[in-house]
């Protein structure tokens, strides 16, 4: 007896396989999702790695949820795509949650794929990415989505300081959800269809009567700008996969390499004779230091990291002499450079990453000090500037530091000193290293003198101008040794190659310990 209805070929059988975990949550919810001006998650895979690399795990996984009829929903590979594949030729694994399956919510099938890239990336040793796009944890399956984002929680804090970890929010992102993108090392969101908060807007409004849209609340101009919770912000899925795949060009793999050198034809020893000109004579004079920064790094390549939020501090990643950097400057157009909390905490984050990925840090030095006022030291000043102290005291990674105006006070102590274990520490000539600005310290020193003169301001003038002299020079310093070298600003990119090179075989090392307890 013959069947009439003859079963696949096992071939035959995969390929269908495949076909159903390729439409994904099916043509309609996909042509949605393109209207709304978003990739698909298998998209997003695509335009991520180099081309024809990804390697698919877990397609045909699924869910065991049988309440609330879900037998009926289930789709192989279930809400996320996981896998690996190369960025630049290196190797990097990924999950992406499907937005058109279930709202890309997260259940025990979703949270195990995800735990095992997270696994398989700190065994290997490479970079995982998480593209979020999800309504937060599955309804249907009840705690065990609960145990799932823990699980996952878990896995982003031992992989901490392992292997770097981006998130990208591509959709929604809420709830306790955002805890997984928060212990990962840098955030991008996508405008206009990328948002986080712990609670939304109706809850908000329930609770404290503020009204709020979602963008204002937690889209991605308030998280680069306002919260600081983000890194980045692109304009689009395209964009944001493109400066994750540059973000990870500077970044080793994992904790045991050093960054990847990238080739250049711009000369090491190259003079820059416009930086003699570059500090304004007048001290209160504000300029730009990504002057300083685009004209001295190779090929004028910088990828600014929280370009918008705390900007009275820079920091991103370059390289000198074909080596990555971490840079962290004090930006003299913003606060005057001022270091307060945000950029306290902003740097400090920055420094850490960087010294746990063996990366370099070049710090340029222009800070009157810590901002004043009730608002800093009620917000605790004094906590968050400690962690500046603390991540560049234990920092191991080659430390250089180039002040080219002012460096006063603890700020000067703060921003990678000799004292904090930095290695070569130059000056411009225009320094001013000192316990303070020159107008502060004559009011203090010479105050009674100030009052008993017949003309007070010309014997202020008198007594600024002696401090100057004196102090507002990098010259004391440099005699202490505190300051290897003053160097003319022309020299700056040799000089900062010249000391990458001689500390490209540095090694140094903290006390045993389980972990330091940094001022959190
Ligand atoms: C199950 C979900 C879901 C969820 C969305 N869907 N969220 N299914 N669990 N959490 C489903 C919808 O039923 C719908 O299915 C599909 O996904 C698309 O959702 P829509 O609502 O049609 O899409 P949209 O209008 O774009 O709105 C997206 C959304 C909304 C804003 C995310 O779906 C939403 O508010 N979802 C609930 C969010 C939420 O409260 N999640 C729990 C948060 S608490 P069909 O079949 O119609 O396509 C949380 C705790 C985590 O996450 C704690 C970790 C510690």
């Amino acid at each position: 007896m013959s069947d009439t209805k003859a079963s696949p070929s096992p071939a035959a059988r995969l390929d269908q396989h495949n076909r159903r975990a390729l439409e994904g949550g099916g043509a309609e919810r996909i042509k949605k999702h393109h209207e709304a001006g978003k990739l698909t998650a298998r998209e997003r895979v695509e335009a991520f790695f180099d081309s024809g690399s990804f390697v698919e795990l877990d397609r045909f996984v699924t869910h065991r949820c049988t309440d609330f009829d879900m037998h009926k929903q289930r789709y192989p590979g279930d809400a996320v795509v996981t896998g690996y594949g190369k960025v630049d030729g290196r190797q990097v694994f990924v999950f992406a949650q499907d937005f058109t399956v279930l709202g890309g919510s997260l259940g025990n099938a979703c949270a195990s794929k995800i735990c095992k890239v997270m696994e398989m990336a700190m065994k290997v040793g490479a970079p995982i990415v998480g593209m979020n796009d999800s309504g937060g944890a599955r309804i249907q399956e009840g705690v065990h989505s609960l145990g799932g984002y823990a699980d996952i929680f878990l896995r982003n804090t031992l992989a901490s300081g392992v292997v770097p970890q981006i998130s990208a929010i591509m959709g929604p992102c809420a709830g306790g959800a955002v805890y997984s993108p928060a212990i990962t090392d840098f955030i991008f969101m996508v405008e206009d269809s990328a948002y986080m908060f712990i609670t939304g807007p109706d809850v908000i409004k329930t609770v404290t009567h503020e009204q709020v849209s979602k963008e204002d609340l937690g889209g991605a101009r308030t998280h680069t700008s306002v919260s600081g919770v983000a890194h980045f912000a692109a304009k689009d899925d395209r964009a944001c996969l493109d400066t994750i795949r540059a973000l990870l060009s500077y970044l080793p793999s994992n904790n045991h390499e050093d960054p990847p050198t990238r080739a250049t034809s711009d000369a090491p020893d190259r003079e820059v004779p416009e930086l003699d000109a570059i500090v304004p004579v007048d001290p209160r004079k504000p300029y730009d230091i990504h002057e300083i920064i685009l004209r001295t790094v190779d090929d004028g390549r910088f990828l600014e990291v929280h370009a918008n939020y705390a900007m009275n501090i820079v920091v991103g990643f370059a390289h000198y002499g074909g080596r990555a950097v971490g840079i962290v400057a004090n930006q003299p157009a913003v606060l005057a450079g001022c270091l307060d909390i945000n950029a306290s905490i902003k740097a400090a984050r920055f420094v850490r990453f960087c010294d746990a990925f063996n990366i370099p840090l070049v710090t340029l030095v222009d800070v009157p000090g810590f901002l004043p006022g009730t608002d800093q030291e009620y917000g605790g000043i004094i906590t968050h500037g400690a962690k500046l102290i603390y991540a560049y005291s234990e920092a191991t990674v080659p430390k250089i530091t180039l002040i080219t105006r002012k460096a006063y006070g603890g700020a000067y102590i703060v921003m990678s000193s000799k004292h904090l274990r930095s290695d070569i520490n130059m000056a411009y000539p225009t320094a001013e290293i000192a316990v303070m600005g020159p107008e502060g310290a004559v009011n203090i020193v010479y105050r009674k003198e100030i009052e008993a003169a017949a003309d007070q301001a010309a014997a202020k003038t008198g007594f600024v101008d002696e401090y100057r002299r004196k102090f507002a020079n990098p010259y004391q310093a440099a005699e202490l040794g505190f300051i290897d070298a003053v160097i003319h600003p022309r020299e700056t990119r040799a000089r900062i190659i010249s000391a990458l090179d001689l500390l490209k075989t540095k090694r140094d090392q903290n006390p045993p310990r389980k972990h330091g307890s940094i001022p959190l």
